[in-house]
């Protein structure tokens, strides 16, 4: 009988495994950043710790830069937003969209060399509506990361291309972010902690299938009642190391966001929704409800979890080998990660 321990819980509250993790994992990974609209459209961000900003240049190019000023460091972009160009908030170097120095107060009356200065560029590669970034120039493409998961959503009746942004939320929980990663590759507490959720889509492991890649891990879960659903089946994907998609059966929806850890007890979480064009206002406040209420049950059990597990007293727990597979391949990726 297989026998499947958990990574140590140590590892949920020891500062020196989450730098070890920025270095190991998050330098090396491709991260959801955002979406580009229109040309001018700024939109500041995280590859793990480090701030990054996708920029879309008057000519329609994307470019995505490190989000660091190369004056003194401050964050150049805060907010996002439709510009002309990028001026940093602290001494108002002001950068072009192509990352280019335009001008620096007062540089012309002392004697400096401002030429060579710009922001440092970073890989970007999209999928759909989707921007990622990564700081890996030796990083494998996108594409190979998503693997079938476009394939899988598009099956599902879902075009991507189609989805209108609609908004973005930003929210901490107070747990590790492998908590909350782990709590996203399971469905095992559907029916104990997401009462709502599991009265509208199957969750029995007979009906709630799971499948696991290489970098990427899917759950698919059907309504019970398909009545005449566009999207019968929700589907939740995961992409290594720390991005979540999720789409609800029901109308066209998706939101999409990375789990990215402020302190080995604290994570951020970013949600960008995506409706259909036409979706009614009316629609959209009842969805978002319903998905609060989903996302408010899972808060309070990764915080549970930070307060049990990362106490210190126990040295590790167990996994089911079949309905926690997916957290067991996710485990397995940051033991491997952190073994380099
Ligand atoms: S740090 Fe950006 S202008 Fe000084
Ligand atoms: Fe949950």
């Amino acid at each position: 009988m297989a026998e499947v321990n958990t990574i140590p819980w140590d590892w949920y509250r020891d500062p020196a495994v989450l730098a070890h993790e920025q270095e190991a994992i998050f330098r090396r990974a491709w991260h959801y950043v955002g979406r580009l609209g229109d040309p001018g459209d700024v939109v500041p961000g995280w590859a793990g710790e480090v701030p990054v900003v996708l920029v879309k240049a008057g000519d329609g190019t994307e470019r995505a830069f490190v989000n660091v000023c190369r004056h003194r460091g401050s964050v150049v972009a805060e907010e996002a937003g439709n510009r002309k160009t990028l001026q940093c908030p602290y001494h108002a170097w002001t950068y072009d969209l192509d990352g280019s120095l335009r001008s620096a107060p007062r540089s012309d009356r002392e004697d400096v060399d401002l030429r060579d200065v710009a922001l440092v560029p970073v890989r970007l590669e999209g999928w759909g509506p989707f921007r990622f970034v990564t700081l890996d120039d030796e990083a494998p493409p996108l594409a190979e990361l998503l693997g079938d998961i476009p394939e899988r959503i598009a099956e599902a009746g879902l075009d991507v291309d189609a989805l209108a942004f609609h908004h973005r939320v930003d929210w901490e929980v107070a747990a590790n972010w492998k908590i909350a990663c782990e709590n996203f590759l399971e469905c095992y507490h559907c029916p104990v902690a997401h009462p709502g959720f599991s009265s509208m889509v199957e969750t029995s492991p007979e009906a709630y299938r799971l499948h696991a890649g290489e970098s990427h891990w899917s759950q698919f879960g059907q309504l019970k009642v398909r009545g005449d659903a566009e999207l019968p089946e929700g589907q939740f994907h995961f992409i290594w190391p720390n991005t979540g998609i999720n789409i609800f059966p029901g109308r066209p929806n998706l939101s999409i966001g990375p789990i990215l850890p402020l302190a080995p007890d604290r994570t951020r979480r970013i949600l960008d929704y995506f409706f259909a064009p036409d979706a009614t206002d009316e629609w959209v406040a009842e969805f978002l409800e319903f998905d609060d209420q989903v996302g408010r049950e899972d808060a309070r059990l990764v915080e549970l979890v930070q307060r049990g597990a990362g106490s210190g007293v126990i040295p590790e727990g167990r996994l089911l080998p079949q309905s926690e597979q997916l957290v067991a391949g996710f485990q397995e990726r940051v033991r491997a990660a952190l073994a380099r």
